[in-house]
């Protein structure tokens, strides 16, 4: 048994002797004083519900002790089994393990990392994908994958990794993949109603968490807000339609921001135009969920925004960045302290001899780096994948969101790190 899962076990029997001990009551008064059959119900009813906690935490024991057990460190080969178009310049990959040997189970929200080879390239790419389906598949992870376009109005080319993906990785390609992992994770062993708010291709995450809680066949009070342009851009509609037909404490709310003539109201999508607070406040019968929060910057900087004032408490508000995290955990400097925006702190890359300020403009000290043509290696941007990490020899720095990826002792995620001092960096 591994250490995690010793008190786990703990809690679990002491739900199963409070279960016992109520069911023994029942009886034992049910027999000897005749007790009223609404009393008897009431007794069975907490019985059952104390039989239900443990059995919960008993599951979670074995999952975390399998997580352990079947993870892996560094890169790990995997076969692109199935590949899936799902929408417009999105497909689904199957991956199962080239060795054959298990896999680690994982948190639905969890991600993969990859390393990606492009013929041409003199380096790998490294990039994150959510696993996009439940763990309930022994042997089989899926992540959903994005072409991203280039920006408006420039003649760049579109995303590098993610348009490999959708036009050149094909089943039978084998690919370098890193354990799951992540902290923006929901516990399907627990009882509290979920919210999840979706944008675009920030859905994948919260399809594992929806496939996970229909497949628990447990109900559990979950809504779905998902927000895209229109149908060509609606990934997983089949799928969604079929969990709102036929799971009925899953409520599902989609959002079209920009529907075609070809949308079909009441069957495509229920409302016109984005997410709001207000349409959560019309939806939800309150504000006592879990919110789990996935989308392009501006969603997730107004949704975290108004969840707060909406008196959510921070920690049940969780998001996850797709890319340079924007949103700051409120009191999460790496201190504690409310994240610092550099304040003005001298940085001195030490190997390549250069001494800047932080500017205002500056949101990492990775693109400070850039900014003044220091190459550091990058990959997620959002301080998940680890690649960005550079040894500190100088001064402290504050963290804009928690690491994912913790980065070994006396070294810094410079993708979402800040100076908090004068700060010397060894690159
Ligand atoms: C935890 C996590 C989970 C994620 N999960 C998913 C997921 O489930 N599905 C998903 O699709 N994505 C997901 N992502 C995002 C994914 O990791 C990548 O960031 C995304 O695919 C873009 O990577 P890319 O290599 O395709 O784009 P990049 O090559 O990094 O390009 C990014 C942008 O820069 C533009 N560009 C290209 N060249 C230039 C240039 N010379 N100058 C200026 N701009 C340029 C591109 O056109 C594009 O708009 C996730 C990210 C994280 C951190
Ligand atoms: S680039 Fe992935 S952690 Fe910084």
């Amino acid at each position: 048994m591994s250490v995690l899962a010793a008190p786990l076990l703990l809690e679990a029997a002491g739900y199963v002797l409070v279960a016992a001990a109520l069911i023994q009551a029942g009886l034992g008064t049910w027999t000897l004083w005749q007790r009223s059959v609404a009393e008897q119900r009431a007794a069975a009813a907490a019985a059952e519900h104390f039989a239900r906690r443990a059995d919960l935490i008993l599951r979670r024991a074995e999952v975390q002790r399998d997580r352990t057990v079947l993870s892996w460190n560094g890169w790990r080969k995997f076969v692109v089994a199935r590949k899936i178009p799902e929408c417009e310049g999105t497909h689904s990959f199957d991956l199962v393990p080239h060795d054959g040997r298990p896999i680690a189970p994982f948190l639905p929200g969890q991600y993969l990392t990859f390393q990606i080879r492009r013929p041409g390239d003199d380096r790998p790419l490294v990039r994150c994908y959510s696993l996009s389906d439940g763990p309930y598949r022994p042997d089989v992870y899926r992540v959903t994958i994005k072409t991203v376009p280039p920006p408006p109005g420039s003649d760049v080319p579109p995303g590098r990794s993610s348009s490999w993906f959708n036009q050149v990785v094909e089943p039978g390609d084998i690919l370098d993949v890193r354990a799951p992992s992540g902290q923006f994770g929901l516990d399907p062993h627990q009882e509290t109603g979920v919210v999840m708010i979706a944008g675009g291709i920030g859905v994948t995450p919260m399809i594992s968490m929806v496939n996970t809680l229909s497949a628990t066949g447990t109900p559990r009070s979950t809504w779905l807000f998902y927000g895209v342009h229109n149908r060509s851009q609606h990934a997983f509609a089949e799928h969604l339609a079929e969990l709102r037909r036929t799971v009925p404490w899953i409520t599902i709310v989609t959002f079209y921001s920009r529907p075609t003539p070809s949308c079909v109201a009441g069957r495509d999508y229920d409302h016109v135009g984005l997410i709001t607070l207000d349409r959560l406040k019309a939806t939800l019968p309150s504000n006592t969920f879990e919110f789990f929060v996935c989308g392009p910057p501006p969603m997730m900087e107004a949704m975290t925004r108004d969840l707060r004032a909406w008196g959510v408490p921070e920690e049940r508000i969780h998001f996850e960045a797709f890319g340079p995290a924007t949103v700051r955990r409120q009191g999460g400097g790496e201190t504690g302290a409310p994240a610092a925006v550099g304040g003005g702190h001298e940085v001195v890359f030490s190997r390549s001899g250069k001494t800047v300020h932080w500017p205002d403009r500056c949101t990492s000290l990775l693109e400070l780096a850039e900014s003044n043509g220091i190459a550091i290696d990058s990959g997620c941007r959002a301080g998940n994948c680890g690649t960005c990490a550079v040894a500190i020899k100088e001064g402290t720095i504050d963290y804009l969101t928690a690491p994912g990826e913790p980065p070994a002792t006396g070294t810094c995620l410079t993708c979402i790190a800040t100076p908090a001092s004068r700060l010397v960096l060894d690159t």
